[in-house]
């Protein structure tokens, strides 16, 4: 496995952009292709990830078009009606956003189908998807009664019903699969959730012509409706845009701007955290992008205290909470990250992951049930650390690297290239 070495970093100073939203990339290849007529995306994140919901539509006779140079990708929308039998495997790689959204489209097709992807996914639960589907009266087999990849839609024979669904975890995962199953339902689909995940879904499925209903924490949509294509420009992720925000939070003299990004308040936690800690963040510029809000985010240096996350903001930050947690080993006080317990099936078992590899840079951290509880200000000792093959992980510890005295090694860096390919480039020219 690929691996950086890190060391402590000057100041991270001027502006930069960041890679396109990963959630959005996806849900815009998707929707292109279940839509009617031709939609252009710009902007388009070319991480692997999105990359591989690229090719599973192609396997699907969409003719998708993608120029990487451009950051464009024309797809030729043939509506869900117009989706063929794939004659290969459907492979997600190693994205979750990908099979669990494509598995409520395949489920409503007449045609065969099977999904899988590398070890992360197949370690992942897929019974927050199959379950409800099946309600709606999805025939899937799969691994462990379908609870796991590889997953295998037979082809509906009878159409899908409508439901209203009580989400058990907030996950626009699976709310979105829902809603794409529930168009092809008969009847009217409502979803419901304790505290309200990321909303890219409900926005496009708008944009692209669906009456949906969106009142408090609850969706419902009516089976039979069609996509019209719209052109769709895809706004910087915040969630990239995390790891370079607090790197200039916590490195000393640091003045960063960073133009273009999504600031969709169901994904800004991390602001509001970083603001609650003392620091120094602001959106300028503020505008909407194909339905989606935008900003450009100024943050500075400055120390930091301790805060507690929990409850509602734990979903509009749930990607950040491993860099979060490398900053909160810099503010005053105790740390406590709660209500997290997602974390534990995501790429990996993030609260582990965090946890042990913070500890091996001398931090004072402690793992327990639903989120992590740490104690700052620490002084951090670079050290061999592993991404576990996790994007945001490797991320993280990157990040902790720029502040630790001595050398890090991140092994598994490489992970990056899920969703911030140019990270390491990236850091390199704002601390020149
Ligand atoms: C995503 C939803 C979140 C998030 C993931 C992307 C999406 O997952 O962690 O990175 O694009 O819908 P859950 O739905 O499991 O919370």
């Amino acid at each position: 496995m690929d691996k950086q070495t890190i060391t402590a970093t000057s100041a991270l100073r001027g502006s930069t952009t960041v890679p396109g939203d990963k959630s959005i990339s996806h849900r815009a290849v998707m929707f292109g292709a279940i839509a009617h007529g031709r939609t252009t995306v710009s902007g388009f994140l070319d991480g692997e990830d999105c990359r591989q919901t690229i090719a599973c539509f192609q396997k699907m006779g969409v003719a998708i078009h993608y120029d990487r140079n451009q950051g464009k990708v024309v797809i030729e929308g043939k509506g869900f009606e117009g989706l063929n039998e794939p004659s290969e495997l459907l492979d997600v790689g190693n994205s979750g956003t990908t099979i669990r959204l494509m598995l409520g489209i395949l489920v409503g097709q007449p045609y065969f189908s099977v999904v899988a992807g590398d070890e992360s996914i197949a370690k992942r639960p897929m019974a927050r998807i199959t379950e409800p589907l099946r309600l709606m009266g999805a025939q899937i087999h799969g691994r462990r009664d379908g609870t796991y990849t590889p997953i295998a839609i037979p082809g509906r024979e009878h159409p899908l019903t409508g439901i209203e669904y009580q989400l058990p975890v907030a996950s626009a995962q699976v709310k979105s699969a829902l809603l794409l199953a529930g168009l092809q339902a008969q009847g009217k689909t409502i979803v419901r959730e304790e505290y309200r995940s990321r909303d890219h879904t409900e926005r496009m499925l708008q944009a692209f012509g669906v009456n949906i209903d969106v009142s408090g924490n609850e969706v419902s949509v009516s089976g039979g409706q069609p996509l019209q294509a719209r052109d769709v420009d895809v706004p910087g992720d915040i969630s990239s845009a995390a790891f370079l925000l607090a790197a200039a939070a916590i490195v000393k003299g640091s003045d960063l701007r960073m133009t273009n990004v999504g600031v969709n308040p169901t994904r800004t936690g991390f602001i509001d955290a970083l603001a609650a800690m003392g620091g120094d963040v602001t959106f300028e510029n503020e505008r909407v992008l194909s339905g989606e809000p935008v900003a450009d985010i100024v943050v500075r240096e400055k120390p930091l205290h301790a805060v507690t996350i929990s409850g509602s903001l734990i979903p509009r930050l749930i990607d950040e909470i491993p860099v979060f947690a490398v900053i909160a080993t810099q503010a005053k006080g105790r740390t406590v990250i709660k209500d997290a317990a997602e974390l534990k099936f995501k790429e990996t078992n993030r609260i582990d992951a965090t946890a042990s590899q913070l500890r091996q840079m001398g931090a004072n951290v402690q793992a327990t049930e639903d989120g992590l509880i740490i104690e700052g200000p620490t002084t951090l000792t670079g050290a061999e650390v592993s991404s576990f093959n996790d994007h945001r992980i490797g991320m993280a510890f990157t990040i902790a690297g720029l502040i630790a005295k001595e050398e890090t090694t991140i092994h598994g860096a490489q992970a990056s290239a899920v969703s911030f390919p140019k990270f390491y480039k990236t850091l390199r020219l704002l601390s020149e």
